[in-house]
């Protein structure tokens, strides 16, 4: 599986969201890395616990500045946040039945593929407001 990359494409122009947005890239290429050689359950659910805390704190952090800002679209912005936790959440409590590789691939995907669409098309939109 590949590793996520941050570029240019998707700056904000401001390092403060930006930094974070390579944070979490980061911690999810953690999560490919560990799947991709010598599947470790326990490593695996270290860095979700990881993922969790950092994703709920950069979405409280975007939305209160979002919110400074009047961005007009902040509450599809919300929705769009509180989805990928739910979904998060399901995938997890689905792995910690099974504890496989199988569903930690699931979840990796389903990360990986929200990111990027999430920072390349929800948070882009909010680049001339902040
Ligand atoms: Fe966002
Ligand atoms: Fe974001």
């Amino acid at each position: 599986m590949d590793l996520l990359k941050w570029d240019q494409n998707i700056s904000l122009n401001n390092d403060f969201i930006d930094n974070q947005h390579k944070e979490l890239f980061k911690i999810v290429n953690k999560l490919v890395a560990n799947c991709n050689v010598n599947y470790d359950y326990k490593i695996i659910q270290n860095i979700i616990y990881e993922l969790f805390e950092y994703t709920n704190n950069h979405f409280k952090e975007e939305e209160r500045l979002l919110e400074e800002r009047n961005y007009p679209h902040l509450e599809i912005h919300i929705t769009e946040h509180a989805g990928f936790i739910k979904k998060l959440n399901d995938i997890n409590v689905k792995l910690n039945k099974s504890k496989d590789k199988k569903t930690a691939k699931e979840l990796l995907v389903f990360v990986k593929n929200w990111l990027l669409e999430h920072t390349s098309k929800y948070d882009l939109d909010y680049k001339n407001y902040i």
